[in-house]
């Protein structure tokens, strides 16, 4: 999407410099700042670290850290290593193992010699499935809009609220819960988007607000807390998520506060679709609260706040007593139960294991 009028993916691979860039996300939006990735230790810390984030662009990033590390050594062992270091970044978001899985399986019966440049190949071909799966999926939310817009009054605003960021910066390019609102706005259909702040890291505030202001799109960022008074004041139509993971049973899950949501949602008969290119389902787990690995990530990042000091420095702030400790899940699971629908690229489907069979027919779910 674009950045004062210029293009941008997430990451790219410059033919120039010979190196994947990416924008450095935890600067936003106060500061834009892109950097190159040029050693699997670079690629390691992007993740880990967030430099990147949101589960598709995870999968995108580590795809290109397997390729540059078999630049530098193509052996069985560098590559079996590669997995290993790139997976236990983040533990939650299932497109890093997909990712993985897929460029070791097209590697391992390539002969070394063969390696470096089928990976780059593969890594360039998963940004681009990427990209076209968040466009369909807005062609298909789309349709969902539509549908909300015909029952109300012409021109009227339709009101969505989404949690974390799951936009153009989560994916490569498009986003996945954002994709329907750019393409409602292509149609000309009124939307306003009410974003969740998304403690205790703030994607939503930094990153989704910033994504919005930047395509003109209408919105209010709120605090996580507000969700509920809006939905039973009738001010939100629909909420859609992005994921990190979903069953194949439907389950899903997304950024901690995202269960809350869908609790006030279903009281407040709000429907609430969750966006996801299909490298986001787990075809191998069933039960999302058992299954799904929950990744607890540093303390500091709820004792402390980062944000722009009045001379434009980006600084943090502690905003806990010193002797006060923070527990930080990083996500959490919505029942299907209280998911009205999986928009895919392939079209929207109940969130079941007859939903995602019927859209997947050549994946088998028991
Ligand atoms: O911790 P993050 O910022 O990587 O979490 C991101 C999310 O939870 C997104 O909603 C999810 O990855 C979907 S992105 C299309």
């Amino acid at each position: 999407m674009k950045v004062d009028g210029t293009h941008y993916r997430s990451i790219w691979y410059n033919e120039k410099t010979s190196t994947v860039q990416i924008i450095d996300q935890r600067w936003l939006p106060h500061e834009f700042r892109v950097v190159d990735l040029t050693t699997r230790e670079d690629f390691v810390a992007a993740i880990r670290d967030m430099w990147v984030r949101g589960a598709p662009l995870i999968g995108a990033t580590a795809a290109y850290g397997v390729a540059v590390e078999m630049a530098r050594d193509p052996s069985d062992a560098s590559l079996a290593e590669t997995w290993n270091v790139l997976h236990e970044t983040r533990p939650t978001a299932i497109n890093l193992r997909w990712a993985l899985d897929d460029m070791k399986a097209r590697l391992s019966p390539l002969p070394a010699s063969e390696r470096a440049a089928a990976a780059m190949a593969r890594a360039h071909e998963i940004c681009e499935e990427d990209v076209e799966a968040n466009r369909m999926i807005g062609v298909h939310g789309l349709e969902i809009i539509r549908a909300i817009a015909a029952r109300k009054k012409p021109g009227e605003e339709i009101n969505i609220l989404t949690h974390c960021n799951a936009g153009w910066l989560a994916t490569v390019d498009w986003g996945t819960a954002t994709s329907p609102m750019y393409h409602a706005v292509e149609a000309g259909i009124p939307v306003h988007i009410w974003v969740d702040e998304t403690r205790p890291r703030n994607q939503g505030a930094l990153l989704t607000s910033w994504e919005m202001a930047s395509h003109d799109i209408p919105h209010h960022l709120i605090v996580d807390n507000a969700g509920g008074h809006l939905m039973q004041h009738g001010q939100v139509d629909m909420v859609i998520v992005g994921t990190d993971r979903t069953t194949a049973h439907g389950d899903v899950c997304n950024k901690i506060g995202t269960y809350l949501k869908a609790l006030a949602a279903a009281d407040n008969g709000v429907p609430f679709f969750v966006a996801l290119p299909s490298p986001t389902i787990d075809w191998t787990v069933k039960d999302g609260v058992a299954e799904v690995p929950i990744e607890e990530r540093d303390s500091s990042e709820v004792t402390h706040v980062q944000g722009k000091l009045a001379d434009g420095s980006v600084s943090e702030v502690q905003i806990s007593p010193d002797a006060t400790p923070g527990g930080n899940p990083a996500f959490d699971v919505t029942p299907r139960r209280l998911v009205t629908g999986l928009i895919t690229e392939r079209g929207v489907c109940d969130a079941s294991p007859e939903g995602l069979a019927g859209l997947f027919p050549e994946r088998v779910i028991d």
